[in-house]
């Protein structure tokens, strides 16, 4: 005989297709931890307020405690016919503790069970992941501080714009992955908030104490309206959004390390146990993690959508709709923690090549800015000098040279305000270092970002 909560009400017991549609036990005992966290903090609540006896409240302590171990162990059964992670571990307290484990529930209902147990586990999740952001920039300044004098071609259009350092480019990630850090914290604090004692939607005829569970759940507070607090999920897509976000700046980053390790470019190699090869050409290293990494952001926007999708027609308040959540967002944190994970520890194995940075930079007129912006600083206005320098490149391209190739005479027909000062300003370290401002690219001001950086991460 089945043993589900409602049973009774029923006259025929629901067909094995039907159960195994409507279960979530397979994917949502990834829960256990929080749902058992919750029990006993309503358990202690419903004790203190006299709604149990203190007897039960030992009894399901014990139990609970049980239960964590034989799921630790791998012991606990988990019953396809008990549908959820919230009925099997009630079920299985009851074996234990008895009457006590049939009070558990009361004042209570899967829906603000549910909705309580899957902000512990997203706030959890937005904690894991706030520290890999941490150690994936650090990571990254690593990267930066030991590259903050190498010089590659900056690009826009993908055409060669100006010379930029390999530290500042790190930089713009470390940036990045800051803000999502930020993005986090402040998800966290509508995360934060307790659903339970809404019951089933429109709170209890209990002497609930809904503060003190809130406060011995490490919640900030509790959801102000009962009917909001069981069927809202906009928390979990703000997380995802988050999160998209996240994989957006690794994707792009992936990009760049999968062009920068191209042969024909040969900016970077990354340490062979991030690369795997070819079955059939012995020669091929590819960079599968980065590749992987930009292809797996496509299935976290989709859950994004996903999410966005599942909520947008449903009534207040609680639908079984909300249980098609969990694995669009338990997807979403596997392969966020994963990705920086890998990424943090890929960081330290990116070997930059300057010399072929260099050889790129200096390809392409990288400091025809610079040319234009000494004829502006000799008195000439910025759209004369522009087209000066016009001239120039196109006289350097009809000839297969580079600006500094041409001599003063030569470089004195497109400007007589040019001097012999002029080669100083068309050197890639000229070009670099005179960009010192805050949010430039020039070597110190990138040494003082990093310290900057790392001491805000040192708070
Ligand atoms: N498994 C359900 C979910 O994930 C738990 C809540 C079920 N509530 C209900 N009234 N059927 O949302």
């Amino acid at each position: 005989k089945k043993g589900e909560a409602w049973s009774a009400r029923f006259s025929e017991p629901v067909s094995d297709l039907v159960k195994r549609y409507t279960a979530s036990v397979f994917f949502d005992k990834r829960m256990a931890k929080a749902d058992i966290e919750g029990s006993l903090a309503h358990a202690e609540m419903l004790a203190a307020q006299g709604i149990i006896p203190a007897a039960d409240l030992e009894a399901i302590r014990k139990g609970m405690a049980q239960i964590a171990a034989e799921i630790d162990a791998g012991q606990f059964e988990w019953l396809l016919d008990l549908e959820d992670v919230h009925l099997n571990i009630e079920k299985r307290l009851t074996e234990l503790a008895g009457d006590a484990g049939k009070r558990l529930h009361t004042g209570r209902s899967r829906n603000d069970q549910v909705a309580t147990d899957i902000r512990l586990y997203v706030r959890s999740a937005i904690d894991d992941i706030t520290g890999l952001l941490a150690q994936l920039r650090t990571a990254l300044l690593d990267l930066a501080e030991r590259h903050a004098d190498t010089i590659l071609p900056g690009f826009t259009h993908m055409q060669v714009a100006q010379p930029i350092t390999f530290g500042h480019h790190m930089l713009a990630y470390v940036e990045m992955f800051g803000r999502d850090a930020e993005r986090m914290a402040d998800c966290r604090k509508r995360v934060n908030r307790l659903p339970l004692g809404a019951a089933a939607l429109a709170g209890t005829t209990f002497p609930i104490d809904r503060l003190r569970v809130a406060q011995t759940l490490g919640f900030d507070d509790v959801c102000h309206n009962s009917l909001d607090a069981v069927s809202d999920r906009d928390f979990a897509i703000e997380f995802t959004a988050a999160a998209s976000l996240i994989m957006t700046h690794v994707s792009r980053m992936s990009e760049e390390l999968v062009i920068w390790m191209s042969p024909r470019v040969g900016f970077i190699d990354i340490a062979d146990r991030f690369c795997t090869g070819s079955s059939i050409m012995p020669q091929k290293k590819n960079p599968d993690v980065p590749e992987l990494a930009r292809g797996k952001t496509g299935r976290v926007y989709g859950h994004l959508m996903g999410l966005l999708t599942l909520m947008k027609g449903q009534p207040l308040a609680y639908n079984k709709d909300n249980q098609e959540d969990k694995e669009p967002l338990f997807d979403t944190v596997d392969t966020v923690v994963d990705t920086l994970r890998i990424f943090a520890d890929m960081a330290g194995g990116i070997t930059v090549k300057p010399e072929a940075m260099r050889a790129a930079a200096l390809q392409g007129y990288a400091t025809a800015t610079d040319l234009a912006d000494y004829l502006v600083k000799k008195g000439l206005p910025f759209r004369d000098a522009h087209e000066a320098v016009a001239h120039a490149v196109r006289t350097c391209v009809d000839a297969g040279c580079d600006l500094a190739d041409l001599s003063l005479e030569q470089l004195r027909q497109f400007s007589p305000l040019i001097g012999d000062d002029v080669f100083a300003v068309l050197t890639l370290e000229g070009s670099v270092a005179a960009r010192d401002h805050v949010g430039g690219t020039a070597p110190n001001q990138v040494r003082a970002a990093i310290a900057r950086i790392r001491s805000q991460l040192a708070m």
